[in-house]
């Protein structure tokens, strides 16, 4: 399958803004990276991470309208934890917008957010990319890019407390499947 996002590209530019464009595109770029390292397709790395973020929508109004207009169900998740909505409505636009039918990439795109227990190479890798990208810096970043090059799962680990210890600190709501993805990867890293 091949794929022509390039006609896209303003859509998704005018949708999210310059600086989150860009901010794909560096997701995509470091998708691709990891692919290459992991053995995953090159294509379904390039499609996802480039359209990861084809929702996020700054203006919670607007995002709301959006998920009104498209008919996203909104789960209580959702409501407490409003930071996961473009994940859902991204996979939602994927589909229905750019003709992606792949359940992988969908899947990629709507968990990489909340990631979640038993993800593919792809969703990890999709969910790491945007987790390292090279305009990302926090403590811990350098050895998340480590571990991402060198084991998926380990970073998956790592990639999951922090967020969890991020989410705390901030005295954020954190959604269930974050938890669960968290154990799940805990045990497989003992
Ligand atoms: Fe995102
Ligand atoms: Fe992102």
């Amino acid at each position: 399958m091949t794929y022509n996002l390039k006609k896209y590209e303003k859509e998704i530019r005018d949708r999210i803004g310059e600086k989150r464009f860009l901010h794909t595109l560096r997701v995509r770029d470091t998708a691709i990276e990891l692919a290459k390292i992991h053995n995953v397709d090159l294509e379904s790395a390039e499609v996802a991470g480039f359209l990861h973020d084809c929702a996020k929508i700054r203006d919670h109004e607007k995002l709301m309208k959006a998920v009104k207009e498209n008919k996203l169900l909104l789960t209580k998740e959702m409501i407490k934890a409003p930071q996961i909505i473009h994940s859902y409505l991204g996979a939602l636009y994927a589909r229905e917008l750019y003709g992606i039918e792949d359940e992988d990439i969908l899947n990629a795109i709507t968990y990489h957010t909340t990631g979640r227990a038993n993800m593919s190479d792809l969703e990890k890798i999709i969910f790491l990319a945007d987790y390292i990208e090279p305009m990302r810096n926090f403590d811990g970043v350098e050895k998340a890019r480590e571990l991402a090059k060198k084991d998926l799962d380990a970073a998956m680990y790592f990639a999951l407390n922090n967020t969890l210890k991020f989410l705390v600190e901030h005295d954020t709501y954190i959604v269930p499947t974050t938890v669960t993805a968290r154990n799940y990867y805990k045990e497989l890293n003992p």
